[in-house]
């Protein structure tokens, strides 16, 4: 079977509600139960989320976030079939800090730590997103076997 990892960034809608810790609930309920594994940063203003997957899952997942109205402009950075997990513990990972120590991990790959959506190299930033999640605690809920 096929493996595909799609990244998108994203704006809050600051007119809507959200509940970030509902949400990432909602996302590892239904991510575990679709085998869909990832991670989703929020820095207060802006999503960046990685969702790896089934090819159909992924897309049909992809497709129902996109339509959500506690985000919008949506910007599609990249979506294509690899060979293995980068964020295999987590059905959803949460990281919701830009600190000190984010800013670091940013400056370790990029020039400086502001993230343009429209010229963001996706390998360097999947770089940083996985530096970060090694310091999340691990919600393991995709069965490997
Ligand atoms: C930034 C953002 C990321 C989201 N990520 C996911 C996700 O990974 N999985 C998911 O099921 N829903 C995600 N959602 C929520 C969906 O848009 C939708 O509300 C939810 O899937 C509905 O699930 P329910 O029918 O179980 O309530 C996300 C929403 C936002 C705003």
């Amino acid at each position: 079977m096929n493996l595909t990892r799609l990244v998108y960034y994203s704006q809050r809608n600051p007119s809507e509600a959200l509940d970030v810790d509902h949400l990432i609930e909602t996302c590892q309920r239904n991510n575990g139960r679709l085998n869909v594994s990832g991670l989703l940063h929020y820095n207060g203003d802006h999503f960046l989320q990685v969702l790896e997957g089934g090819r159909v899952e992924v897309s049909a997942l992809y497709h129902r976030i996109a339509r959500d109205s506690r985000h919008s402009n949506i910007i599609l950075l990249s979506c294509s079939d690899v060979r293995e997990r980068m964020f295999p513990t987590w059905s959803m990972g949460l990281h919701q800090r830009m600190d000190d120590r984010t800013r670091q991990i940013y400056l370790r790959y990029f020039a400086t730590d502001d993230v343009n959506p429209e010229t963001i190299n996706v390998e360097s930033l999947l770089d940083v997103l996985q530096d970060l999640s090694v310091e999340l605690a691990p919600r393991v809920t995709i069965d490997q076997t």
